[in-house]
């Protein structure tokens, strides 16, 4: 019985270009997708962009141009990505288009008609200069417990209370810095607490389909704590917003997190009328499975409101909601608004293989919502290991003596060896890790399996028999190599498409599904020569994507010297570059350099910071990562100093630092700054340090 799958991955947000995140989430859904199509099950995969809202409101405003504009510009930057990583969605498209307003508005009127929705008046801070509501993230003010200055509406990050943005003292909108005042207006809401949405969420959240601990936040959400359950969900905004109208309500729209997953309907409805595909048909059909893929921070929008959405305007429910954890580099989260970590295109532009990439990640995940860690040491050893050491390298040894000695075909099949066989029996196997997206687990079943064949061909030696002419045995080992070679890409083929493209032409198969396991290349193939099928990742590379500079000439002084941004000049201490005192330099303490005036002076933001933890960096010999507190927030920097200072000794001293350096990304993580110390002519490095009584976050000029 082949399956219907109707899969989708989350929509991003857009306002912003893809970040490494958004690879890892559709990395995840395309090997899920393209193995079930080896499977034979008929998969529409989907996603769209997520158009509205006040953010991508606000942006085009500052940018200048229209929401349809700014979307439309993000929207053109998708393709090359998605092409450049190999994923294979079959159609994208926007919630800002014609199907998402007409879906979204008739499961609201359907909400309506079930009586599931109200009005009431709602009382909310509104910016009297841009004429607007204000979102809590608008509003800053004073912490009404500390006093701190500058605090969002929600929590305070000095001393950690939490309260209203009501409760801010003296607060003002970041929009405008104007005062914001209180002002009423009619909100819609969708009435989740009726007891017929509680009784079906239950029975939804409870029903298996999903990870164990998802379904233990979501019942924890949904029966909420000290008796507060789920409230009612207000979908309304106030003009001027970027979004769907509601019906019959002059003035107000639907929150963008209304309309959004409905985005997901939109975008396969769209595919469907360029397909000539029955939309309505599709979902109706009860074999239809729907799936969504999305990350750990959207999981109660996609197991409360939207199945509750779909259930009482009566659409077909998700089936399932594959949550992944979020993916870090070198152990740091990534800032969305900072847009650090791996640059997916810089990644593609200096023409590292994206399949190394879709490699690493898939050893990397598994089932659960745990994150996942990219380390660049870890991927160069994993993917030149597995890849090229064990998988490539079948082929490599073997494939050349087909091609010289035997016409490039191969001998019949030999029922006899164990290996090929044992490779044979682990498809179903391999294919349940799959399915349930254990792909780490998938991966190292692989592996194990490639190493098996390695040892067959390192007890036959074809390289030894080719000397001493045994060709009967040659062309056996060969052809049984190629045998298994072939079984391994087809195990690899939903992680690695564009290598099986290349293996399937070079042996000249049709595209292998996964029911091709069962047999293998007849007596007499023919197969095309060995072209090499991939590179190792040189080291370089990694430099390259990490931006880490080529050795900058060392710089003397108290190194305030860098531009930010420009890279050649990197600064000396905040860098791997740091000037080592044994290294050759110039010989005197460098000579007055060139005037500046002051307000060249005043655009360097020199702050007084408490060392708060100074730690060892794993694989670097020159950098300590200190954790900085600079008053208003904390700061990551790496700093040149191991070999002056034991970090033990740091933690807690004050130093100074320039804050306004533009952050840099290093092979280790980010660096938000730089720390100011000495050197000179003899060796050694020192720390500036302000006189006693300077507080962390002090303006130093
Ligand atoms: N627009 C909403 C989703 C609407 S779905 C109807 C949104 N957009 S997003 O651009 O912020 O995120 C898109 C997806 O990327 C989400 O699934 C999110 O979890 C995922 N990720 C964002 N940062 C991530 C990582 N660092 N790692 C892995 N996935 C992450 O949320
Ligand atoms: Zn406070």
């Amino acid at each position: 019985m082949k399956r219907k799958l109707f899969v989708t991955t989350a929509l991003p947000y857009a306002n912003g270009s893809f970040h490494i995140g958004h690879i890892m989430e559709y990395i995840q859904a395309d090997i899920w997708v393209r193995f079930q199509r080896m499977q034979g099950n008929t998969v529409h995969f989907v996603c769209a962009d997520d158009a509205h809202g006040a953010p991508i409101m606000l942006k085009a405003e500052a940018e200048g141009v229209t929401p349809q504009q700014l979307v439309a510009r993000i929207g053109a930057e998708r393709k090359q990505y998605l092409d450049g990583f190999h994923i294979g969605f079959d159609n994208w498209h926007s919630t800002d288009s014609p199907e998402n307003t007409e879906l979204s508005q008739d499961i609201y009127r359907k909400l309506r008609a079930a009586g599931l929705t109200y009005t009431k008046p709602v009382e909310q801070f509104y910016d009297p200069v841009k004429g607007m509501f204000l979102a809590d993230r608008y509003i800053k003010g004073e912490c009404p417990k500390c006093g701190a200055k500058d605090q969002y509406g929600d929590a305070c990050e000095n001393c950690s209370s939490v309260y209203a943005p009501t409760d801010l003292v003296n607060p003002y909108s970041t929009l405008s810095g104007a005062a914001p005042e209180l002002k009423t207006s009619e909100h819609y809401f969708f009435r989740l607490s009726d007891p017929k949405c509680l009784a079906f969420l239950r029975e939804w959240v409870g029903n298996d389909r999903l990870q164990s601990q998802v379904a233990n936040k979501a019942k924890e959400w949904l029966e909420g704590k000290d008796d507060k359950a789920l409230g009612d969900w207000d979908i309304s905004r106030d003009a001027p917003y970027f979004g769907i109208p509601i019906p019959d309500a002059p003035g107000k729209y639907f929150y963008v997190w209304l309309d959004a997953p409905v985005g997901y309907l939109a975008s396969f409805k769209n595919y469907c009328g360029k397909k000539g595909i029955d939309f309505d048909g599709f979902l109706a059909d009860p074999q239809t499975e729907q799936i969504h893929f999305i990350g750990k921070d959207i999981i109660y929008f996609h197991t409360l409101f939207w199945p509750a959405m779909l259930k009482f305007a009566g659409y077909k429910i998700p089936d399932q909601v594959y949550v992944h954890g979020f993916i870090t580099v070198s152990g740091e989260k990534m800032s969305k608004s900072r847009g650090t970590g791996i640059s997916p295109l810089r990644y593609l532009e200096i023409g590292m293989n994206p399949e190394w990439l879709r490699y690493y990640i898939a050893a990397k995940l598994s089932a659960n919502v745990e994150d996942v860690d990219f380390n660049p040491d870890d991927f160069m050893a994993r993917v030149n290991s597995d890849l090229i050491g064990k998988y490539i390298n079948i082929a490599s040894r073997c494939a050349g003596f087909i091609a010289k000695r035997f016409e490039g075909k191969l001998l019949g099949q030999d029922e006899s060896n164990v290996f090929i066989s044992e490779m044979q029996d682990a498809a179903p196997v391999i294919a349940d890790l799959f399915e349930n997206r254990e792909y780490g687990k998938a991966l190292r079943e692989i592996m194990s399996l490639a190493d098996r064949a390695n040892v067959f061909v390192d007890v036959n030696k074809p390289w030894e028999i080719a000397k001493t002419g045994r060709p009967v045995d040659l062309h056996r080992t060969c052809t049984d190599a190629l045998q298994m070679f072939r079984l391994l890409t087809l195990y690899l083929k939903p992680v690695l498409p564009q290598l099986a493209r290349s293996v399937e032409s070079f042996l000249k198969i049709p595209e292998l599904k996964w029911s091709d396991a069962a047999a293998l290349m007849p007596e007499e193939h023919e197969i095309d020569k060995y072209q090499h099928l991939m590179t190792r990742i040189d080291p370089k590379q990694l430099d390259a994507l990490f931006d880490i500079p080529a050795p900058a000439k060392e710089k003397m002084g108290v190194s305030v010297t860098s531009k930010s941004g420009s890279q050649s000049q990197s600064p000396a201490i905040s860098s791997s570059s740091t000037p080592h005192p044994t290294s050759p330099g110039p010989a005197a303490p460098a000579a007055a350099a060139a005037t500046i005036s002051i307000d060249d002076f005043a655009k360097i933001d020199l702050r007084v910071a408490r060392i708060v933890k100074a730690e060892l960096v794993e694989g670097a010999d020159k950098l300590l990562k200190l954790t900085l507190d600079i008053g208003s927030e904390q700061r990551t920097v790496f700093a040149g100093i191991k070999s002056a200072y034991d970090p033990a000794a740091l933690a807690g001293r004050l130093t100074v630092m320039v804050a306004n350096l533009a952050p840099r990304k290093m092979k280790f993580g980010l660096s938000q700054g730089m720390v100011l110390a000495a050197s000179g002519e003899a060796s050694g490095i020192y720390l500036l340090a302000p006189d006693s009584g300077a507080q962390p976050g002090m303006k130093v000029k």
